[in-house]
């Protein structure tokens, strides 16, 4: 594509953290879910050559016309597929890239989707454009569909809840009153005319703009989708790097990898586990890793990143039927950690008899 160099190129977030944290091989095989324009998959195939491989996603299709010009000189190292990474496993199966040693999310939208051709595209309240907001052309709501049919209440909810915005029924009233709704900017007047009193420094659209994105490409329920069958496609010891953008990914990923983290899901108060759920992963980051002061100065949009990651593990019955001297460190880990828990429920079933 002859296009790529006047167009945007996303500087990669927490780049080096990322690379460190998907513990990069030579050899090794790796998943970027988001490609974007590649930055983090360049660090990913220098880093695991010779012999690495890495297939990339990415819905946009544009994102990936851009990521196939800048990685070419990869050759064969790189497949490109412009998909939805909710459907990971099934693209895992089609191209028979399993297991994998890293997995790569870094949510969101690339500076290519905002500025230039992104600005076409309706996701920048900065610039007039048609109100669209789709990853991908092939999906069928818009962004102007859902502002000019929800109804009232439902829009508000969807500000409310996408958004955290705490004056969306202010919002909801006046897009309801205006309608119909079809630019970005009107859009941006239409939030201004509710004539909130806001103390925050955002700009007033932020979150409404961060609602409708979030709607239209189903982006928190991808994620939870994705991220487990992200598990199912490690390998033992893969590791899964999510980097996110703002608090409801971020609590989704964070809940998610408690939970995997876990050997028994049963409340408190339940004596003996009757869940039988089985930890899949360990957690290496029990904060998030944020950008250092320097990264948020050269580049103001990874202010709000934050990097979680963790370890694949395996269970006994998977690799030597609970015989722990026949398994690697790494999986006898899982059988140590899983004692104390069945001890400590022990310990509670007696007292309480
Ligand atoms: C923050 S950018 C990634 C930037 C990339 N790491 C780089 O270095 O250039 C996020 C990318 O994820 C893509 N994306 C978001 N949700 C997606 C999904 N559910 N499936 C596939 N791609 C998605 C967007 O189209 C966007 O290109």
């Amino acid at each position: 594509m002859g296009q790529e160099m006047t167009l945007p190129i996303h500087t990669p977030v927490l780049l080096i953290e990322t690379v460190e944290a998907l513990a990069v091989q030579p050899g090794g095989r790796y998943i970027d879910c988001t490609i974007g324009t590649g930055g983090h998959a360049i660090a990913i195939l220098e880093r695991s050559s010779p012999g690495g491989q890495l297939l990339g996603i990415d819905a946009d299709p544009v994102a990936i016309e851009v990521a196939r010009a800048r990685l070419g000189h990869y050759g064969s190292s790189v497949l490109l597929v412009n998909e939805n990474f909710v459907n990971l496993q099934a693209i895992c199966h089609k191209y028979d890239f399993l297991p994998v040693h890293g997995i790569l999310f870094d949510l969101g939208l690339s500076s290519l989707q905002l500025e230039s051709g992104g600005g076409g595209r309706g996701f920048s309240f900065q610039q007039d454009a048609p109100l669209d907001m789709r990853f991908s052309p092939h999906q069928k709501t818009t962004a102007a569909d859902i502002l000019n049919t929800y109804s009232e209440t439902g829009l508000a909810n969807l500000i409310a809840t996408y958004g955290e915005e705490r004056y969306s029924r202010q919002i909801a009233r006046r897009i309801v009153a205006e309608r119909p709704i079809t630019s970005t900017l009107h859009l941006v007047q239409v939030i201004e005319r509710a004539a909130v009193y806001r103390r925050d420094k955002i700009h007033p659209a932020t979150r409404t703009f961060q609602a409708l994105r979030i709607a239209v490409n189903h982006e928190l329920q991808n994620l939870e989708s994705a991220l487990k069958q992200a598990i199912a496609v490690l390998g033992a010891e893969g590791r899964l790097v999510v980097i996110s953008y703002h608090s409801l990914e971020d609590r989704i990923v964070k809940r998610f990898m408690q939970q995997e983290s876990k050997d028994c899901l049963c409340p408190p108060n339940v004596p003996v586990c009757a869940c039988g759920h089985r930890a899949s992963i360990r957690m290496f980051t029990k904060k998030a890793l944020t950008p250092s002061p320097a990264e948020v100065r050269t580049n103001p949009r990874s202010r709000s990143a934050k990097l979680r990651a963790a370890e694949q593990i395996m269970h006994h019955s998977d690799c030597c039927s609970a015989v722990e001297d026949h398994c690697p460190p790494a999986r006898l880990e899982v059988g140590k950690r899983r004692r104390p828990s069945v001890i400590k429920k022990l310990r509670i079933a007696f007292s309480a008899m």
